[in-house]
């Protein structure tokens, strides 16, 4: 996988995606950073001016289509000639769709991917119109770039792609696998300031361990995301009465009884990667 970044901080990028888990990927080559500086494609070859004033008032500055379509062009050009196609192109900014887990899988698939950081006060639209395929935003909020929301997507789609993360660290239980956010976990010692690992984590019984963890994972979900809760719910509803229960006082299923039912009914594949 190929990250493409149009920026006019290039340094930013390199500094920050050369260390840790997305340094070494890149070391062992199954990612690339490629990040290129708009300010190069300048046709104001004095000045390497890439801004100017908005036609119709207003305060700031604009970042000017040409420079920004030719790096694009520079960009594309490189990407065919090492064989690759038209790539996608995401303009990261907060009026796009909001990133999530399911795009960064769906990013994870292509060979090459193209950012283009905007700065100022935005991009001149009809640069935007010739070569933007995705607009993403990381939140809803206005940071004074956009190079840190693409390095927050370039993160979380390159542990996505195969080989980037190892056997360890894929094998990891993630939040947002089918909408649950993870279960608690802990490490030695088994009691710290008082506080003791929950029995059922020492007994070594994986089955019961797994279908613990999945509660975890609902009841957690269901305090700190109940979005994703009313998600999650909708793809796995509660499952009909057992002949058993029916005997009893017949009542609405419980919350508490949803998750026995769905903790009865799933395996672990339902949390484990
Ligand atoms: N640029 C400025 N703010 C942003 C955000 N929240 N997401 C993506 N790009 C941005």
């Amino acid at each position: 996988m190929k990250f493409h970044i149009m920026t006019l901080f290039p340094e930013m990028i390199e500094q920050s995606l050369s260390n840790s888990i997305t340094g070494r990927a890149r070391e062992k080559g199954y990612i690339s950073f490629n990040a290129v500086n708009i300010r190069d494609f300048s046709n104001d070859y004095k000045h390497h001016k890439v801004d100017d004033y908005t036609y119709g008032g207003g305060a700031g500055m604009l970042m000017q289509a040409q420079p920004i379509y030719d790096c694009f062009q520079s960009v594309k050009e490189s990407i065919i000639k090492e064989g690759g196609n038209n790539p996608r192109v995401i303009y990261v900014t907060p009026q796009g769709s909001v990133f999530n887990q399911s795009m960064a899988a769906d990013f994870a698939r292509e060979e090459d991917i193209v950012f283009l950081c905007g700065h100022y006060e935005g991009v001149d639209e009809r640069v935007l119109e010739e070569i933007v395929t995705d607009y993403v935003s990381i939140g809803d909020y206005v940071l004074t770039g956009g190079e840190l929301p693409a390095m927050v997507m370039i993160d979380a789609i390159s542990r996505l792609v195969p080989g980037v993360l190892n056997n360890d660290e894929s094998a990891m239980t993630e939040s947002f696998n089918n909408n649950l956010l993870e279960y608690p976990q802990y490490s030695r010692p088994e009691e710290w300031m008082g506080k003791k690992v929950p029995a059922i984590l020492l007994s070594g019984d994986h089955k019961k361990v797994d279908e613990w963890r999945l509660e975890q994972s609902i009841i957690r979900t269901k305090e700190r995301r109940p979005d994703l809760y009313e998600k999650w719910l909708a793809e796995n509803p509660p499952q009909p009465e057992k002949k058993k229960r029916r005997r009893r006082k017949k009542t609405e299923v419980t919350d508490t009884e949803a998750v026995t039912d769905v903790v009865t009914k799933e395996n672990s594949d339902n949390v484990s990667e």
